[in-house]
């Protein structure tokens, strides 16, 4: 008989427990100062989740060097020995609830702005991101290792800090994204694409090593890739197949999988897409003038939207249910997850492990109560309006916009 599995019972991710099997997926809170670091709004986001019965909590992407911060005005950083006694506080109390919390860890490679890193953007690409269009150097040998350096020292200041571990972020186009796609990794050496499997997994080796090796090997490293992407090649299903062998071989403590890069930002979330807000906030398309106004508008709808995506229920549930049959490592889903029903659909059916949320989170960070609460289904009041994702290039901490005080402050 097939044992039906339950998300509301506990499930562990490496040595860690989880008290069920929803994770909250990596946010940017917006709450940090401009050298990132974190501040009270930070404190209060991560305690009111973990109080709420959320199973595991990841943070926002984590810059781990100035160079590889993104452009978000408010990212928190995890790049300097002297923030740690900050984040303490924050891993001290999300504890007391029995809830472990993850930091995820990222550099932008190319997906950033020199106004933000101070410097050139290094990548494994000389290439513009469509969306970015700032033009990266490539990245050279001696720089490559510091990467993998800033990598390592800042997994162990979370270690030191009191995280339960790190993820690194390898998806939606930031630098380990970067150097795994042969669209954006045009170098030569030992980093570059491997012939046999279509893909570049040396940079993710390394650095899953270095940081095992001065963490501890039973410090969990969990992983967050993208399971396609509009670029020019396919990825899925023959070069995802060979990432998910590379991972399972490696044996990362879990993969959560998500979808695209920011060159199509929109189809990594689904939904609705808010120019006014781009025009107002977004430090690219920012402008008073109607003329450029305008030219940014036919831009957007003539190169974008005509990639864009839908949303769906669930919508990158396949590529989980393909990576468990490839691996045991636990696999996370994220993406359109927005409902009892649709969780308990997908993991009594084993098509997924874990699923996580981001939006639902933000909109209701008590869902999971509410979701226990619950005698049938419960749905999230999340509507995929997306203000909050477009709201992150403000300078304001992520919040929801559904409710009208929120609204009228935009
Ligand atoms: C406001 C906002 C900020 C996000 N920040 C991050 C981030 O820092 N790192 C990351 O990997 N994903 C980030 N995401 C993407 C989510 O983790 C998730 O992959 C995506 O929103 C789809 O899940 P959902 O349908 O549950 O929102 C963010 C999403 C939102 C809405």
């Amino acid at each position: 008989m097939k044992v039906r599995t339950n998300p509301f019972i506990e499930a562990k991710i490496g040595k860690l427990l989880l008290k069920n099997r929803i994770v909250r997926s990596a946010t940017y809170e917006g709450a940090s100062d401009k050298n990132g670091y974190p501040n009270q709004k930070y404190f209060s986001t991560y305690k009111t989740l973990a109080k709420n019965n959320v199973g595991m909590i990841i943070t926002g992407f984590s810059f781990v060097s100035r160079i590889g911060r993104a452009m978000q005005p408010c990212q928190a950083g995890i790049d300097l020995k002297d923030k740690i006694k900050f984040y303490r506080q924050i891993t001290d109390e999300v504890h007391k609830y029995n809830c472990p919390i993850i930091m995820q860890l990222a550099h932008s490679g190319r997906q950033t702005l020199k106004s933000e890193t101070l410097s050139t953007p290094k990548s494994s690409t000389t290439k513009r991101s469509i969306y970015f269009r700032e033009k990266p150097k490539l990245i050279s040998q001696n720089e490559i290792e510091l990467v993998i350096e800033q990598f390592k020292n800042s997994a162990c200041f979370a270690e030191e800090a009191g995280f339960d571990g790190v993820q690194l972020h390898a998806g939606h186009g930031y630098l380990l994204h970067q150097f795994i796609l042969p669209e954006t990794n045009i170098l030569g050496n030992e980093f570059g694409i491997d012939k046999s499997t279509g893909i570049g997994i040396k940079l993710l080796d390394v650095i899953f090593d270095h940081i095992k090796d001065n963490c501890g090997s039973s410090f969990p490293v969990l992983i967050k890739i993208s399971g396609d992407h509009n670029l020019s090649n396919n990825f899925y299903p023959a070069k995802f197949d060979s990432l998910i062998k590379f991972l399972d071989e490696k044996q990362f403590d879990a993969i959560e999988i998500s979808y695209g890069t920011m060159d199509y930002p929109l189809n990594i979330f689904r939904g609705d897409l808010d120019v006014k807000i781009i025009f107002k906030y977004n430090p690219i398309f920012k402008t008073e003038n109607k003329f450029k106004r305008k030219i940014y508008k036919t831009l957007i709808n003539k190169l974008i939207v005509p990639k864009f995506i839908g949303f769906s229920p669930m919508y990158n549930l396949h590529f989980a249910e393909r990576a468990k049959k490839i691996t045991s490592i636990p696999v996370i889903s994220v993406g359109g997850f927005r409902s009892k029903q649709e969780i308990e659909f997908a993991i009594s059916n084993k098509l997924t492990d874990f699923v996580s949320l981001a939006r639902p989170f933000i909109c209701e960070p008590d869902f999971v109560n509410k979701m226990l609460q619950a005698e049938d289904d419960y749905k999230s009041k999340c509507k995929n309006c997306n203000k909050c994702v477009f709201m992150c290039d403000s300078g304001r901490v992520t919040t929801c916009y559904s409710n009208t005080k929120n609204l009228q402050a935009l």
